[in-house]
């Protein structure tokens, strides 16, 4: 089974081929995306009417690239899926009505692709990861610990009620005068700098559910900036530590509560998945190994460039849907917002 997928929720436009390998884990045969990191650093941010003109610009190419990389023509696929949200519609638009034309022209099946819930699978692409497990979904637009229960089927146990961690990032990064996108350069100056310095609050520790809350964190961390006034290389250097310590510890401890949570709720999980960009981290990704080991959970890192928004991990979900005979028409509509676990829903809580 061989299946295209398309990602344009983002900033980054990409488009792979994947094969469902023998061992039940995927095999990518191509796997293309332009990032335009470069179009929005001058914001400070994702710009939703660049990012949608660049998909329209990179996007035919992408997918051209792709199918020559793997050696395959369009009729040799066995379905076309498209991330159809949650994110910035403009985006999410050109991506699927490019899958759903592909499709069409084809004959070829199509799929409609959550993007968390592609996220969520790419454990199983690249690890042939079994259900149920434990995910930490982190990246600048998602914050969220997750039960994986099968394809479809995912229980929200934790969400930020404000800012996503890799937002927090950002904003720390900004106020320090540090380049977009803010989390590896934080994590640079950190590594030289004392992480007791600044006690910065731990925002939700040992809450009863495993949700987060950043903003008081952010606030904290501006706080001692205003102090500071011009900070220097030492100060930015400890700020950053004393930030990074913090994020690192509300991590551990939300990822313990919805561990607890999961086990009453659905027994044990098999595995501990981390996606999304903030998986890069190293304090961070230390730390969750440490956690894993001690709480007898198999780690799955996946590498890099599909911890990232990619399109083998819509591939891969489409395969994942396909197999199962879930399929969608022509009328599906994109999704700004679309919840993996609708009845986890808040209304206080504007991220997806
Ligand atoms: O998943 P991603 O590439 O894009 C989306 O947000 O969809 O994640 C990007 C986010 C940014 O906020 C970025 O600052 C953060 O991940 N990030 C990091 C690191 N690398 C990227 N945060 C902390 N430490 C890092 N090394
Ligand atoms: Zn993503």
């Amino acid at each position: 089974m061989r299946v295209l997928g398309i990602e344009t929720t983002c900033d980054e436009t990409a488009a792979a081929i994947v094969r469902a390998g023998p061992d039940g884990k995927g095999e990518i045969l191509a796997d293309e995306v332009v990032s335009q990191i470069a179009e929005h650093a001058a914001y400070g941010g994702v710009v939703p009417e660049i990012a949608a003109r660049a998909h329209v610009e990179h996007l035919d190419e992408l997918v051209a690239r792709a199918l020559a990389k793997a050696g395959l023509r369009l009729a040799d696929l066995d379905g076309v899926a498209a991330a159809a949200g949650p994110g910035l519609i403009g985006g999410v638009m050109v991506g699927l009505t490019m899958g759903k034309g592909l499709a069409l022209a084809s004959g070829k099946p199509f799929i409609a692709v959550n993007h968390l819930e592609a996220h969520a699978l790419t454990a199983r692409l690249t690890d042939g990861l079994e259900f149920p497990y434990l995910l930490l979904l982190a990246s600048g637009g998602h914050t969220q610990l997750i039960g994986v229960l099968g394809v479809g089927e995912y229980r929200r146990l934790g969400t930020t009620l404000d800012d996503a961690i890799g937002e927090a990032f950002d904003k720390v990064a900004k106020m320090l005068g540090l380049p977009y996108p803010g989390g590896p350069q934080v994590e640079k100056q950190a590594a030289q700098g004392d992480p007791q310095r600044f006690e910065f609050p731990r925002p939700m520790l040992r809450r009863p559910n495993a949700d987060f809350s950043l903003s008081g964190l952010k606030t904290a961390v501006r706080i001692e900036v205003d102090k500071l006034r011009r900070p220097n290389r030492t100060d930015i250097q400890d700020i950053c530590a004393s930030f990074q310590a913090a994020i690192v510890d509300v991590v551990i401890d939300r990822a313990r509560m919805a561990l607890r949570l999961f086990r009453e709720q659905s027994g044990a999980p098999r595995g501990l998945v981390v996606a999304g960009g903030v998986a890069a981290n190293g304090p961070l990704r230390a730390a969750l190994a440490r956690f894993a080991v001690e709480s007898g959970l198999r780690l799955s890192l996946p590498p890099l460039n599909l911890c990232t928004d990619n399109g083998a991990m819509i591939a891969w979900a489409g395969i994942e849907r396909l197999r199962l005979g879930l399929t969608d028409g022509m009328d599906f509509a994109p999704r700004p917002r679309w919840p993996l676990d609708p009845g986890a829903e808040r209304v206080n809580n504007g991220k997806a």
